[in-house]
């Protein structure tokens, strides 16, 4: 009776001390990948022990989680994969052995951004962290429209983008590389990432009439130009110089067929 309690006692104080020691740790802060290339989620147990007879789980933290991979009974077991990351996950078998159980995504899409969960389960011990990843993505190339002429002289150009994720800051700039004011920039969001689309009105600066479209990120800047010929600029006072002098003739017509009204009485369809 006292040989059994004091083997379980020997039993349970090693338990304890088992799992008092072991913790699975990741990284501190989030990670940033880009759509399209490979991303390994750090996730492995300190101090270094073979996880190759433990299970271990990635999920992906929803409102209800998803499994994106599970080792079990020394084998990656795929029947619950959840189906959008089929083929696309790994662990790296000979790193297992040193308590390394981080996971290889390859390639990284724009929809895996979000909180995933790395848990490694032993017969006598858990723990689990969180990794938090965060997934840039270059959207098309911007393309940069004429819309029409402001009331003051000036061209109204609108510059658009999609497919970025986050949203990226959109400048427009003159030929110097000075940021010019322009209105707010207009966001809209759909399943390829964000859209963009920011206008602005310019003058004739007689010098240059060069103009950029700049799209940033942390990670990824793209440009459009746009070069206006100043004869663009005065196609707008002919065009002004046209209305008005349409205004003066149809006034004159008025004019003088009040006066014919007035003078011979005659019906005018007006
Ligand atoms: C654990 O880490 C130590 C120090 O880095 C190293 O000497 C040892 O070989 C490692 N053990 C395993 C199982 O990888
Ligand atoms: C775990 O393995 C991956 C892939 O080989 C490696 O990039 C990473 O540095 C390893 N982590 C540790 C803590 O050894």
């Amino acid at each position: 009776m006292m040989v059994v309690g004091v083997t379980l006692l020997i039993f349970y104080s090693f338990m304890e001390s088992h799992s008092e020691q072991l913790k699975v740790v990741g990284p501190e802060a989030s990670l940033d990948a880009v759509a399209g290339e490979n991303l390994v989620l750090p996730c492995f147990i300190k101090p270094n022990t073979s996880a190759v007879d433990m299970t271990v789980e990635w999920l992906r933290l929803e409102e209800m989680p998803l499994l994106v991979h599970r080792y079990r009974d020394h084998a990656d077991r795929y029947e619950k994969q959840t189906p959008s990351y089929r083929g696309r996950t790994s662990l790296f078998k000979e790193e297992l052995q040193k308590g390394n159980a981080s996971l290889k995504l390859s390639p990284v899409r724009v929809s895996d951004e979000g909180e995933y969960k790395c848990l490694i389960e032993d017969k006598s011990w858990y723990d689990d962290i969180i990794v938090h990843i965060r997934v840039e993505a270059q959207g098309s190339h911007p393309v940069i429209t004429m819309e029409s002429y402001d009331n003051s002289g000036g061209v109204n150009l609108v510059c658009e983008s999609r497919g970025w994720n986050p949203e990226p800051d959109v400048l427009w700039l003159n030929s110097e590389g000075d940021p010019l004011p322009a209105e707010e920039t207009q966001i809209d969001r759909d399943t390829e990432g964000f859209s963009v689309k920011r206008r602005i009105t310019v003058h004739d600066y007689s010098d240059s009439n060069r103009f950029y479209c700049r799209l940033q990120q942390k990670h990824h800047m793209i440009e459009a130009e746009v070069i206006i010929n100043s004869k663009v600029f005065e196609a707008w006072k002919w065009d002004v110089g046209i209305s008005v002098s349409a205004c003066l003739i149809t006034l004159g017509a008025i004019i003088t067929a009040v006066i014919c009204y007035k003078k011979g009485n005659l019906k005018i369809p007006l």
